[in-house]
Formats: structure tokens, C-alpha cells, sequence
């Protein structure tokens, strides 16, 4: 069904139209310091089916659903377990969704069925503003049509969704980038759904050893729908490189002369100091900022994606940055946006 999408300012005026408009039962998309959300109301059935709908998501896959306060809990879980608390306290508000037993009052289509549900309460100050002034928990994914890259400010929320939902909260660009780590503690060890903007480093330091989900651990089961090989992608095939440094960068070069010999357009993705050493080969770019600066990067990262595509290049080529701390959720990203295009040296 075809809308006007407003785009709110985040004065007064622009928090209390957002409000309202969600508690009617609209959604409205609003920034958070990870990525933009793309809000309803998590008690109200109709909302959530409207999400859904507005994403072209398959209703498979759950939503988070975000609080205010961390003493909202009792109103979306039905029990708190001791780990939960302690990174409650430690990490909120902040980039971390911890999947704990669903409360009743939540409608189970939030959770695609499932007896669990995923909790964050986000730090950002308009995110917190329009909580409190909604005063409901809010279910939100991020404000992007299923399976493209997630958006980080409101431009790229209606490049996605505009006429699809009642209105955008233009908050500028996420501070963070990437995603929200996503923390399920409903089994018998706390285990790592999806990386993210929380690094497993810090979390492992709080509730020690954590386990973590990946494709061989979980086979044909898909604990959590994120993890599905192609998400996050661009229009454009994307080619990630894995390596050291040095060989990374004789195969960024070989392939983009090869490309560019060939007649193709070719857009990268890279760091500044890997774009320093490729210049000469004329290729289309996008700089992520300092290889030595990773928050930098994650930030830049999506708006670098939607940038680099809007420009219609023939092939995208980026280079993995590792596993540890936020290089992880950047590594796990871009994977997921290669789709299968990846090349080891
Ligand atoms: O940073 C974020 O987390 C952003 C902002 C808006 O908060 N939200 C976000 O939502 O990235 P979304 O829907 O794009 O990703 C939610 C992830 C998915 O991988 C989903 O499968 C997982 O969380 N998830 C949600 N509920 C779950 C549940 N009950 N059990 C397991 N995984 C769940
Ligand atoms: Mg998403």
C-alpha cells in the first residue's frame, strides 16, 4: 500500500508526531547508534504484520524489539536470567540484543513463532526520546528492504521504503554502523547469534567464555535468520579478498587491471592506505577511512555500499579486515554481502 513518508526533524514537534503515529499503529523509521530501526509498536499484532510487509520480509525471521529502560524487561520476558543482568547493567543502553524466554504480551509473529525473544535497549538519544515518549516497547529491524544493506541515515531509509511506511526520524548518520551483536542466553552457555557493533572481546569479559554460532555449528537449522549466507548486499556482485596484507593488495590490483582491461567499471572498497597503493589503476572508490581506525570503518562501511552502487559499477571489490574485536562483525558483513564471491591468498 503506497504512502506519503513524512521525514520528521527530531525537534519536539518532529518526536510527538513520531509518537503518535506509532502508537495509531504506523511505523516510522528512527535512527539508533548502530543503524536506522524501522519501528511498530511490538504488542499490536497489525504493526508487526506491517513491518513485515514493508520490508518484504519473510515472517520467518524475528524482530528485536527495543526498550527504553532495562527495568522494562518484565514487560516483554517472562524470565531474566542472572547473565542477562549483569550485561544489562554493563551494556546498556547499547549495541548488544540479548534473545531471552518471550513474555506473553508479546505477539509470537514479533518472534516468527519462537518461544524466544531478542531485547535491546538502544543508546541513541532520539531512539531513547521516542521510547520514552511512545511509552511501549518498539519492534524493530533495520529500516532496509530485506536482504540490502542495512541504512544508516534517513536518505538511505527512503531510498528503501519511501511510500512504504508513515515516516522517517531524521537523526543524521548512525554514530556506530554495523548491527547490534545479538547474544542468546536462553540455552546452557550465552552463544553469539550475529557479531556485531559490541565486540565478543567485551562481552566474554563480563560473562566469560561464550559460544559461537556459526554456519558448520548450526548446519541446515537456522537458529537465527541473519546468518543466511546472502544478506547485507549491495545490487552490484561484490568480491572480498581474505589475506595479509601485502597479497590482499597484488590481488586487488591484478583483478582490477584485469577488470578495467576488460572494459568493466570497477568500484573499491578499501581503506585509505590500500586505495593509496591502487590509485594509479583509475578505478571508482569509496575510502572506509584508516585501515588502524576499525570504529571509523564500521561507520562508513554501508554508506560506502550504497554509495558504490548507486554508481552502477560492473563489480565491487573489498578486502576482509580479520577477526578480531569489531573486525569480526565487519568480516561477518562483508561476507554476507560477497555472496559466495570470496577469494583466499
Ligand atoms: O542494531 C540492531 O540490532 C538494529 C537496530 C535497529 O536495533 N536492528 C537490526 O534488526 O539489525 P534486524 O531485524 O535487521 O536483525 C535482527 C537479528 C536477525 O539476525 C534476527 O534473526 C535476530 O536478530 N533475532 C531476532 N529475534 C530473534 C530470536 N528470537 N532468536 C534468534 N535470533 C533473533
Ligand atoms: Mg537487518
Amino acid at each position: 500500500m503506497l504512502q506519503t513518508t513524512a521525514l520528521l526533524p527530531i525537534d519536539a514537534t518532529g518526536l510527538a508526531t513520531a509518537a503518535a503515529l506509532l502508537r495509531d499503529g504506523q511505523l516510522v523509521a528512527f535512527p539508533t547508534e548502530t543503524v536506522y530501526g524501522l519501528g511498530g509498536v511490538a504488542f499490536d499484532p497489525l504493526a508487526v504484520a506491517a513491518i513485515f510487509a514493508a520490508k518484504g520480509r519473510p515472517a520467518s525471521d524475528p524482530l528485536i524489539v527495543h526498550l527504553a529502560d532495562a527495568s522494562e524487561l518484565a514487560r516483554v520476558v517472562t524470565t531474566i536470567p542472572a547473565a542477562a543482568q549483569r550485561l544489562a547493567a554493563r551494556f546498556w543502553p547499547g549495541p548488544l540484543t540479548l534473545v531471552l524466554p518471550r513474555g506473553t504480551a508479546i505477539p509470537p509473529a514479533v518472534s516468527a513463532g519462537r518461544a524466544t525473544v531478542a531485547v535491546r535497549v538502544p543508546a541513541h538519544p532520539v531512539a531513547q526520546a521516542l521510547l520514552r515518549a511512545t511509552g511501549l516497547p518498539i519492534a524493530a529491524p533495520s529500516a532496509n528492504r530485506f536482504g540490502h544493506t542495512s541504512p544508516t541515515s534517513a536518505a538511505h531509509v527512503l531510498a528503501d521504503l519511501d511510500g512504504r511506511i508513515a515516516a522517517v526520524l531524521d537523526g543524521g548518520p548512525s554514530p556506530l554502523g554495523l548491527e547490534s551483536t545479538v547474544l542468546d542466553l536462553t540455552g546452557a552457555t550465552p552463544t553469539l547469534l550475529r557479531p556485531g557493533a559490541l565486540s565478543l572481546e567485551q562481552v566474554e569479559a563480563e560473562v566469560g567464555p561464550i559460544t559461537v554460532m556459526t554456519r558448520a555449528s548450526h548446519g541446515a537449522a537456522m537458529p537465527a535468520p541473519g546468518m543466511l549466507d546472502r544478506h547485507y548486499a549491495p545490487d552490484r556482485p561484490l568480491w572480498l579478498v581474505r589475506g595479509p596484507t601485502d597479497a590482499a593488495r597484488a590481488w586487488l590490483r591484478t583483478r582490477s587491471a584485469a577488470e578495467v582491461a576488460a572494459g568493466q567499471r570497477v568500484g573499491l572498497l578499501l581503506p585509505d592506505e590500500d586505495l593509496a597503493v591502487l590509485s594509479d589503476l583509475g578505478a571508482d572508490h569509496e575510502s572506509l577511512g584508516s585501515a588502524s581506525d576499525l570504529s571509523a570503518i564500521a561507520q562508513r562501511l554501508y554508506a560506502g555500499l550504497r554509495a558504490l552502487e548507486a554508481r552502477q559499477p560492473d563489480v565491487i571489490l573489498a578486502r576482509d579486515f580479520g577477526e578480531t574485536g569489531l573486525a569480526r562483525a565487519l568480516s561477518d558483513r562483508l561476507r554476507r554481502a560477497a555472496a559466495g564471491g570470496i577469494v583466499d591468498v
